[in-house]
């Protein structure tokens, strides 16, 4: 409850402008008249209770999310018990495997709305509920930029999936099995049985994709509560942790607790670190470097690099490891993770978190309780496992995912005595995945063991949003011959599941004039991943023909619009490692502070 110590008090909540406002009685009264024909309170309105907003991002649309139908109860009971008053909300519905062209479309859609919703409605605080890939980042970048007081529930990763006794998991299974149908080992029927296999209950993918990888970040940023991210969705713990979670937001209005004190420049720079750790996505440098931008924070991919790299792997969690979320949560979660960085010196410990306690005393004593599943420092899978942000004359920045480099890949790409770490190869070029699909298997491209794959039209301009499409499969013969992988090289993003070690995120795409759209089919390229370059082994001379060539044809062309809003965020995107945020919006801080809306 309020207290005269606390920096927030009921006469100055909000809220009040609508609720309880003597200088303008008509916006009072259409106000409450219209909240109480529900059956809501004049004093639950208008007696200086904190309102707490809840973003409800499940829905039948959005299954990774959809148990928060039911868990905002228990959100609403801690809130209403701490002496607030939920309002429930929709978010935009994202849904990673359903929406077309493509969910990440929608994140930037889904920010501009509840920006919209906190900045514009009777709200003191937020509870954001989060799962799928894009709510997360979603709905933190639109706390950074209302910066009222906010806190992230995750839903949890689904249980463990499972055929037989072997552990299947979400996303994961469809890149392996696309292969098997691809060289005849199983039939459609069998595919889609095995696929479903990797879903077994309510929650989120139960990998370390994008959703695991983005709910963690969450809680290294230190915007949830800790020991919540990785909860499994059906656990009674999971429910437990959203009535805490409603509690504290009340709290956490008392307190003036807001976004900016918490998303610090020290607390990107240990998602970075935790991230590396995780083996996480390689779609979480472009929506940290979002959130980062919203929140007033410089961040770049050469950071990524230079505090992600070095970080050894300590989660033993598929696509880079073995195991999948329950192992993971049983083994003591993201505050275990945490809790080994720290003790490595990695992390800023003194940073505060959304319960008002600081990072190094939210871990105390929560070391691995299965160090098989979440390694120790002194004993991680892979060494270096961050990424490395790659150059040279095709792009100014690509990521690749180091963690996933498989042992395999090394020994018929970097097995070269004189340079371990570099390899060339001539290209195969695709424009958008429709391209890959037509032409993959055609003879004529030559493909071989040592091509190189090159998808571009794949980013945020060229296919609106950027497709996952960068992790492509060899042509269907050489799987047969055993070739299971090829290197990829492109605009577009992958699956946070997907454990191809390939290099992506390539800025700027070629839709906007990057040089991806100069390559041809037969081109050799040279990858030095010491020197963290990549360059096309042509001469300037002949760069600039082809430059001239294609600007006299009017640039790289793309699909036209299919909606309005892909013709107004493509109109006003950034490149991937900027986040792929919307450039207008970046300039607004601190909306929150600039209401009541005039
Ligand atoms: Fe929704 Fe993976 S598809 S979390
Ligand atoms: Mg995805």
């Amino acid at each position: 409850m309020s207290d005269s110590n606390y920096p927030m008090t009921p006469d100055k909540l909000r809220s009040r402008w609508w609720f309880d406002n003597p200088d303008h009685p008509a916006t009072t009264a259409l106000c409450i008249e219209r909240y109480m024909n529900y059956g809501m309170t004049l004093e639950e309105l208008s007696s200086g209770k904190p309102i707490i907003g809840i973003a409800q991002s499940g829905s039948d649309l959005t299954p990774c999310n959809r148990h928060h139908i039911e868990l905002v109860k228990r959100v609403k009971d801690g809130i209403r018990a701490a002496g607030g008053v939920p309002f429930e909300f929709p978010l935009h519905p994202i849904h990673e495997n359903a929406r077309r062209p493509t969910a990440a479309l929608d994140r930037n859609l889904a920010y501009l709305g509840l920006v919209e919703v906190l900045h514009g409605y009777p709200l003191d605080g937020v509870v954001l509920t989060t799962g799928c890939d894009k709510t997360t980042p979603a709905c933190l970048m639109a706390a950074a930029t209302v910066n009222i007081p906010a806190i992230v529930l995750s839903g949890g990763p689904m249980l463990n999936g499972w055929r037989g006794s072997e552990r299947v998991g979400s996303g994961t299974i469809i890149w392996e099995l696309r292969k098997r149908l691809a060289a005849g080992d199983i039939d459609y029927e069998e595919f889609l049985s095995r696929a479903t296999d990797s879903a077994p209950s309510v929650g989120h993918c139960n990998t370390m994709g994008t959703a695991s990888t983005m709910n963690s970040m969450a809680e290294a940023l230190g915007m949830s509560l800790p020991g919540s991210a990785m909860i499994p969705g059906p656990y009674k713990e999971r429910s437990m942790i959203a009535y805490q979670t409603g509690e504290r937001s009340v709290a956490m209005v008392w307190e003036d607790m807001r976004p900016s004190e918490i998303l610090t420049r020290e607390a990107f720079e240990n998602a970075i670190v935790v991230c590396s750790a995780l083996g996480g996505s390689s779609n979480a440098p472009i929506h940290i470097n979002a959130i980062a931008r919203h929140a007033g924070v410089e961040l770049d991919n050469d950071d990524w690099q230079r505090l992600g790299h070095e970080i050894p792997l300590l989660a033993n969690v598929m696509p880079a490891g073995a195991y999948l979320g329950e192992e993971f949560h049983r083994a003591g979660g993201v505050p275990a993770v945490i809790h080994e960085l720290l003790g490595a010196g990695r992390l800023h410990g003194d940073v505060v978190t959304v319960n008002g306690r600081s990072l190094a005393t939210n871990v105390q004593g929560r070391e691995t309780s299965d160090p098989e599943v979440i390694r120790r420092y002194d004993n991680p899978l892979v060494e270096h496992a961050g990424f490395i942000n790659l150059k040279g004359n095709l792009f100014d920045s690509a990521l690749m995912k180091t963690s996933v480099i498989s042992r395999e890949f090394r020994r018929r790409f970097l097995n070269d005595a004189d340079d371990p770490n570099a390899f060339e190869g001539k290209v195969a070029v695709f424009d958008g995945s429709e391209d890959y699909h037509a032409r993959i298997d055609d003879p004529s491209l030559a493909i071989d063991e040592s091509t190189i794959l090159v998808m571009r039209g794949a980013g945020p301009v060229g296919h609106p949003g950027g497709a996952e499409v960068v992790n492509m499969q060899p042509p269907e013969a050489l799987i047969r011959q055993g070739i299971e992988s090829l290197p990829c090289l492109g605009d577009g993003r992958q699956s946070g599941t997907s454990g191809s070690p390939s290099i992506l995120n390539a800025s700027p795409e070629a839709a906007t004039g990057g040089g991806l759209a100069l390559l041809e089919t037969g081109d050799r390229i040279r990858i030095d991943l010491g020197r963290g370059e990549v360059r096309v082994l042509i001469d300037e001379a002949e760069l600039e023909a082809r430059r001239q060539r294609l600007a006299s044809q009017g640039g790289y062309a793309y699909p036209d619009h299919q909606t309005p809003w892909q013709e107004i965020q493509r109109s006003m995107v950034e490149p991937l490692d900027r986040g792929m945020t919307l450039e207008p919006a970046t300039k607004y801080r601190d909306v929150a502070r600039r209401s009541p809306p005039r």
